[in-house]
């Protein structure tokens, strides 16, 4: 079995706490959108109260993308989409053609997101130039090649692997390098967490620009999904250093949106 090995530097920031372990578990979000969940869930934020800042930051990078480029394709990529509406909000409110692709490791949530995709078009106009793809994959070792993607979405995935008592950190390490391995140079990973920057500030730059020892994907990261294959050995990619803009709502909640571009 081919391996994946990941030099992650020991660091003391303490980010996620690990009560509720089990959000790490494949057979945890198996279970919950086989048998129980079966209509649209939001982990947190709904896609009204995050869609303009998200849609800002893709006008950023559509902005730098198109000098000089008759194609104005934007790709986008969502981590981790579960049931969530996010991306197809994303879709809908572009001014722009967006090549997008939802992945997750349950293919429950990928039949359901089919099934609401269906049900936006009967509702409203989608751009008609827009693709959407929805790919069942392990993302920590993405089908991808290097540099597909312009803009990588990630609300609340980062935090479920940051559950895992023992691997939360290394696991996210990989999530970091795979997103940016797949991030053309200027392309952004966005991030929402609940996270407070005081932690998750220092802690997305201790995982950023990382150095692999080697990366041979196809390991097999949870406990029953399917084995996952990435492309290949990828060329060392770097983030720049990580921007946050923090979103209030009613009652004092407060989340936040990271972003980092490829540099
Ligand atoms: C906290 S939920 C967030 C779901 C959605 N983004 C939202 O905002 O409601 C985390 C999602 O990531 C998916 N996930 C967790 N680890 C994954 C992995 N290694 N590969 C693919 N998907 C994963 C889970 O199935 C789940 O749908």
């Amino acid at each position: 079995m081919l391996k994946c090995i990941f030099n992650l530097q020991k660091n003391t920031v303490i980010s996620g706490d690990f009560h509720d372990e089990k959000l790490s578990k494949f057979s945890y979000w198996k279970n919950r959108y086989k048998y129980r969940n079966k209509d649209v869930f939001e982990w947190f934020l709904e896609p009204g109260e995050i869609v303009e800042p998200i849609l800002n930051n893709i006008a950023h990078i559509q902005a730098q993308h198109s000098v000089g480029k008759t194609n104005s394709f934007l790709r986008y990529i969502d981590i981790g989409c579960g049931l969530s509406d996010l991306s197809l909000h994303v879709l809908i409110h572009c001014p722009r053609p967006l090549s997008a692709a939802m992945v997750d490791f349950v293919s429950e949530a990928l039949q359901y997101q089919n099934k609401r995709m269906q049900e936006y078009q009967q509702m409203v106009q989608l751009n008609s130039e827009s693709t959407l793809h929805l790919i069942c994959a392990d993302v920590l070792c993405l089908p991808f090649r290097a540099g597909e993607f312009d803009v990588a979405i990630d609300k609340g995935t980062m935090d479920a692997l940051l559950k895992d008592k023992g691997q939360g950190h290394f696991k996210s390490g990989l999530l970091m390098a795979e997103v940016t391995r797949l991030l053309s140079p200027g392309g952004r990973y966005l991030q929402i967490s609940d996270e407070d920057p005081d932690s998750r500030l220092l802690f997305l730059e201790s995982i950023s620009n990382t150095k692999r020892a080697a990366w041979n994907c196809g390991k097999r990261v949870e406990e029953t999904h399917e084995e996952s294959m990435c492309g290949a050995a990828p060329d060392f990619h770097k983030l720049s250093s990580w921007n946050f803009k923090s979103i209030q709502l009613k009652f004092g909640s407060e989340y936040f949106l990271y972003w980092a571009e490829r540099v």
